[in-house]
């Protein structure tokens, strides 16, 4: 029971790996408000925590509109009456967006335009809105999710792995400027993780070429990061700050 009613936003908190760690939370204690652009998914996850004994809300949220994150942090100070951290998770994965990231030249600008509003403007905003209410509270944790492909250099995806370079940039810029006033700003960067959408659209040569490349003897599991962000909420995590951390079965070496 870490998290001590610490309450914890979690801005794309009901896919594969939002799911996993926003019942994390839950089950150490966390009071959680599950938001999600999928809000019927954020519903179900907010009833698997209280089912399971837990606290949680749901709301239904944009992270790449402000007035939508304005509102899920309404949601989540009018439910528990304050915010010790957010969980910066969502990403647009969607077969529209993140299949058509195809390269610098042959790149539809609005493909990139999509990818970076939910995967790096969404994270600056709900840092925006969010900064206020955990700096009046002298202390709060933002932990984002960055990926492995901020790193490895990759002849596809140049938009999410811009997205995801941005954000190691602003946990960076957070933790520099606000450290001092009690704020830790982290990132998880996870190799690949087999969620239910990963299992569905790739096949196992795929997955064996991704295991290749770890060190490790499995690719990752959803549980795998919400350990690592339970871990960063924490005060577990107290001396930890401005880091990318990876998970990633031993992919990328620094
Ligand atoms: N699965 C992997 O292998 C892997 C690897 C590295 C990094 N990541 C990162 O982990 C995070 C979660 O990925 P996942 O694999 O669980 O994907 P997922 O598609 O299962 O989950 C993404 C969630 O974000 C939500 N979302 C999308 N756009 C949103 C928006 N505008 N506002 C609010 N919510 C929105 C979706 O509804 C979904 O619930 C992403 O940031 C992704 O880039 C995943």
């Amino acid at each position: 029971m870490r998290m001590d009613s610490k309450v914890v936003l979690m801005a794309g908190g009901a896919g594969g790996i939002g799911s996993a760690t926003s019942r994390r939370l839950g089950a150490e204690g966390a009071k959680v408000v599950v938001g999600d652009l999928n809000e019927e998914a954020a519903a179900e996850v907010a009833a698997d925590i209280v089912a399971a004994g837990g606290t949680a809300v749901s709301v239904g949220m944009d992270v790449g509109d402000e007035g939508s994150v304005a509102a899920a942090i309404k949601a989540a100070l009018d439910a528990y009456g304050g915010i010790d951290g957010v969980h910066v998770n969502a990403a647009d994965l969607s077969p529209g967006t993140v299949l058509q990231d195809s390269d610098a030249l042959g790149l539809d600008l609005s493909v990139f335009d999509r990818t970076i509003r939910t995967g790096l403007r969404g994270h600056l905003l709900c840092t925006q809105l969010a900064l206020p209410h955990l700096l009046g509270r002298g202390n709060g944790a933002l932990v984002y999710t960055s990926s492995a492909a901020a790193f490895i250099g990759e002849p596809e995806r140049p938009s999410y792995a811009m997205a995801k370079a941005g954000i190691n940039a602003l946990v960076r810029h957070v933790a520099s400027k606000w450290g001092k006033d009690g704020i830790r700003a982290n990132a998880v960067a996870p190799g690949l993780v087999v969620t239910p959408t990963i299992e569905k659209t790739m096949d196992e040569r795929f997955l064996q070429y991704a295991l290749a490349g770890t060190r490790s003897s499995r690719l990752g599991r959803p549980e795998d990061i919400a350990a690592m962000v339970a871990f960063l909420m924490s005060s577990d995590g107290e001396w930890v700050n401005g880091q990318i951390i990876s998970v990633d079965g031993g992919a990328v070496l620094r």
